[in-house]
């Protein structure tokens, strides 16, 4: 069975001087996911560690470098999906948790799939997970934008305004034909205290099953949560189509249904990538059969 392998750093409307650090940031993630699936690694273990390597950069709206509340914290979301017991974890609203993601893969091994808040700190610490001063995860690029928004706050409603710094996700199929889904996001700049987007939304953020493929949305998380974008780009895999007229049908029904903005990653069972998305730009990187990294923003 062949590996194949995609992330995305988020869609929206990118300034040119970010493009570089963006394309930069999703080639090392790509490159991280496929050395894993290459060595025999599982798709899970794959996807986890590309969306580390994510959220660990500044550049992305993920982990450290999450985009700030009003009060101006983080509060960050992610979700993970086994597309082979169609097990699945999210977390949403953490605010001392360096990766996310991690935790979104504890609750996916644990007897729950959504834990939010104080509750989900908790569990990480029952689960031997260090918990961090959230004043650690604010970055300087995060503090700044903040400060644009408390001197000209952003018109609302917020959330119909495509974010500058993208939310971050992988789909990976490994050795075994065992697909995973991963997505993870500090949400919506200046966002309301307690807002959830749709990155934790099991469906609407990601989803995975074997028998169709996986996939990973970033975007306007509200609109994308009305339509359940990544369970529908999944389900457009059926009679194998190709991921790419997949994930084209599945940003062509947002924008058509609701007026969304986002992208979707795809990767079938067949191990065939796709991806679409309707804002300005959107960074992605995949491996190509070659074991070349194709990174675009
Ligand atoms: N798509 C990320 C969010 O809306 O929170």
């Amino acid at each position: 069975m062949g590996i194949a392998l995609i992330v995305h750093g988020g869609a929206g409307d990118i300034a040119d001087n970010d493009v570089a650090p963006y394309r930069e940031g999703v080639r090392v993630a790509a490159k991280i996911g496929w050395n894993i699936l290459a060595q025999g690694g599982s798709a899970l273990d794959a996807v986890q560690a590309a969306i580390i390597s994510m959220e660990e950069d500044p550049a992305f709206d993920a982990g450290y470098g999450s985009y700030l509340n009003r009060d101006g914290q983080v509060e960050m979301d992610a979700s993970f999906m086994d597309g082979r017991t169609l097990d699945a974890g999210a977390v949403a609203g953490v605010q001392r948790i360096k990766n996310p993601i991690v935790l979104a893969r504890r609750v996916l091994e644990s007897e729950h799939t959504f834990l939010i808040a104080h509750g989900a700190e908790r569990f990480a610490t029952e689960k031997g997970m260090a918990l961090v001063d959230e004043k650690e995860m604010r970055a300087p690029n995060a503090i700044a934008k903040w400060n644009e928004c408390v001197k000209n706050p952003p018109p609302a409603p917020l959330a119909k305004h495509a974010p500058v710094k993208g939310t971050v996700g992988c789909v990976a199929i490994d050795q075994s034909g065992n697909i995973a889904a991963g997505t993870s996001t500090g949400g919506m700049n200046f966002k309301r205290v307690g807002r959830v987007g749709d990155s934790p939304l099991i469906g609407a953020g990601t989803y995975a099953d074997n028998l169709l493929g996986g996939a990973s949305a970033t975007g306007w998380g509200e609109a994308i949560t009305r339509v359940v974008l990544s369970k529908y780009a999944v389900d457009a895999l059926a009679n194998n189509r190709h991921p790419n007229e997949a994930a084209r049908d599945a940003v062509q029904m947002l924008a058509s249904r609701v007026g969304g903005t986002a992208g979707v990653i795809l990767v079938d069972r067949s191990g065939r990538i796709g991806w679409a998305f309707n804002t300005p730009r959107m960074a992605y990187a995949y491996l190509a059969p070659d074991g070349l990294v194709v990174a675009s923003c």
